[in-house]
């Protein structure tokens, strides 16, 4: 059998219309692309929500037949001291663009990893080829990008996805797949992805390689994540004072491969939107930044994530008394 496609791959936007999401960013590269005329260009957000993409669906649109020839893309991270700027990037940005394109697109990924020598070369190639070349800049925080070279740009944020742009784009892999998915299945992707496009993409490829029917648990174990379901009652039981019956939910949990850490983080992600008084989430955040500053600092998880449960049933105590 041939090696399956990896689907971020296979579904990556070829126009911007795929691009799911992002609708202000995305009408605005619309309006470059009708123009055929761009700034430079920084894409700044968390992973996975789609900046290289837009880029790449951008330049096909531009150039159509010919972006291979008038795009490159280079890995900040890879490559990332001022030997690229002076090479790699001198080379192909002072090549002139072929067919009938005003520009070349120079690519930067991680451009966040960048030196602040490479930095400050790189601005004084932006300036001297600006006439043949624009740069696109993906980072995930573009305050580590200095001021000169953001000055020299528009600054694009792109935002974790909705809940709707995540499940408009799943339901089509889903449907060009063949699988079948419940609205259980999409809540369930979002709550693992985080808005987070790849990670959801990969979550449901991993999943059909078990059965064409989705179902959300089949979600949260290949993810290694709790269900929210879970984790609530895990809380609930430590409020109303169980600890034994907290610590046997959290040994299950355990057992399934979830992570100390994870617990804690899903804790955190739990403990707002729960029907508890205002007075408990106050006493939940302090004692789980608690146990995480603790896990951090080298302590033991099990023994904070169990500390963690018995303050909790200590609170409860005094709350009764
Ligand atoms: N907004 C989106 N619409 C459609 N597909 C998306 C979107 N965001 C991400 N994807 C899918 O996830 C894959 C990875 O997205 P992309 O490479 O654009 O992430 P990124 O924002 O550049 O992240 P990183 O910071 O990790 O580089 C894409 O190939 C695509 O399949
Ligand atoms: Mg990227």
């Amino acid at each position: 059998m041939p090696r399956e496609e990896i689907w971020t791959e296979k579904y990556r936007p070829k126009k911007l219309d795929e691009v799911a999401g992002q609708s202000h960013i995305i009408s605005n590269i619309k309006s470059y692309v009708r123009k055929k005329n761009l700034p430079h260009l920084i894409f700044s957000g968390p992973a996975g929500v789609g900046k290289t993409a837009a880029a790449v669906a951008m330049t096909h649109e531009l150039f159509g037949d010919t972006w291979a020839e008038n795009f490159t893309e280079l890995n900040a991270s890879d490559e990332r001291g001022i030997e690229v700027v002076r090479n790699k990037i001198k080379n192909f940005a002072r090549t002139m663009p072929t067919g009938d394109s005003a520009f070349k697109i120079i690519f930067l990924d991680e451009a966040d990893a960048l030196t602040d020598a490479a930095q400050s070369a790189l601005r004084r190639t932006m300036e001297r080829y600006s006439s043949t070349c624009r740069f696109v800049l993906s980072c995930n925080f573009s305050s580590k990008i200095i001021d000169p070279i953001q000055s020299r740009c528009s600054v694009y944020r792109f935002k974790s996805l909705s809940y709707d742009a995540l499940k408009a784009r799943i339901l089509y892999i889903a449907d060009k797949e063949g699988l079948t998915l419940s609205e259980d299945t999409v809540h369930a992707l979002n709550y693992i992805s985080m808005g987070d496009m790849r990670r959801a993409i990969n979550a449901l490829q991993s999943a059909a390689v078990l059965s064409k029917e989705i179902k959300p648990g089949m979600i949260y174990e290949i993810t290694a994540t709790a269900r929210p379901e879970e984790i609530e009652a895990l809380i609930k039981e430590a409020l109303t004072g169980n600890f034994f019956a907290a610590l046997a939910m959290l040994d299950e949990m355990m057992e399934k491969g979830i992570s100390g850490d994870e617990i804690l983080a899903q804790m955190h992600r739990r403990v707002i939107n729960m029907d508890i008084s205002a007075r408990q989430k106050v006493e939940l955040m302090d004692r789980i930044g608690e146990a995480d500053y603790r896990i951090t600092e080298g302590a033991n998880e099990r023994i904070q994530l169990d500390a963690l449960i018995a303050s909790l049933c200590l609170a409860s105590d005094e709350r009764v008394k």
